[in-house]
């Protein structure tokens, strides 16, 4: 495995969930960390975390919605810490109902936080990724079947994975890595909240058990990409 010490990371959606445990184990790998959200208290809070472990750490306050915005803080951020090497493309939001139900407001924000948001964030980093780096695309399971009450949501994420198979088509030769990955249930606010599971820990999984994955990948040599994986609760 390869040390990731001195190297740097964005990841987006960094300030509570899934990807606040990348931030933090990457952190404790030697990784720069810069999060984003919208939310600038969790970055706050999550950034004097980060520093604790001795790396450098920044955030900046963006919805990923807006292209321009994205970009702004994605440049902000890279001049900041001196360059990026990792792109953890996380941020993105749940929102289940029937067909019927969600509003066409509702679904169209789904796909633009989700896709749109994905494909923001990897173009603003993008050309920053001098000569190698990595971009960690997060879709779902519900990405490879569609199921009741989350049409907007799976739509979203088959969008990604297809987006992300797509980046990694024409970017590997860049000696850029993009990993799809497509995890089942996680405890966290989007799960809990969408009524997807209880997060007992002693059954579902953590984020910290993605985390862990999520390193472990990052730290594979440089010959192997992971290009798509999947993760899941033994028995939830
Ligand atoms: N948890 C699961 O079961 C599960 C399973 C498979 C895939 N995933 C995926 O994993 C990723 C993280 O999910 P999570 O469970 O950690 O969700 P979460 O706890 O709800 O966190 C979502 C994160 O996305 C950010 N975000 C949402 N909308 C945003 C916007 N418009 N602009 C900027 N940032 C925005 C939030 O930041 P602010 O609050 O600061 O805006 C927050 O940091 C998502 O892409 C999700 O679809 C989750």
């Amino acid at each position: 495995m390869i040390s990731l010490q001195g190297k740097t990371a964005i990841i987006t959606g960094g300030g509570r969930g899934l990807g606040k445990a990348v931030a933090l184990i990457l952190a404790q790998e030697g990784v720069n960390i810069a999060i984003t959200g919208r939310n600038e208290e969790n970055l706050k809070t999550t950034v004097e975390e980060i520093k604790k472990f001795g790396v450098a750490a920044a955030y900046a306050v963006f919805n990923i919605e807006n292209e321009a915005e994205v970009k702004a803080g994605i440049d902000k951020l890279v001049n900041q810490l001196g360059g990026v090497d990792i792109l953890i493309n996380n941020a993105g939001i749940g929102q289940f109902g029937t067909l019927e139900a969600m509003s066409a407001a509702d679904w169209e924000q789904v796909i633009r936080v989700n896709l749109f948001g994905v494909y923001y964030a990897a173009m603003a980093v993008y050309p920053h990724l001098k000569g190698e780096g990595d971009i960690v695309n997060v879709a779902s399971t519900a990405g490879l079947k569609g199921g009741a009450n989350m049409s907007a949501y799976a739509a979203s994420k088959a969008a990604v994975i297809s987006l992300s198979q797509s980046m990694m088509a024409e970017w590997r030769k860049h000696n850029i890595r993009v990993i799809t990955l497509t995890p089942s249930t996680i405890a966290s606010d989007m799960s809990i909240q969408g009524g997807l599971t209880d997060g007992n820990p002693d059954k579902v999984l953590q984020p910290e058990d993605f985390a862990e994955w999520v390193r472990d990948m990052l730290k594979m040599n440089r010959r192997a990409l992971v290009a798509n994986g999947s993760i899941l609760s033994t028995n939830p």
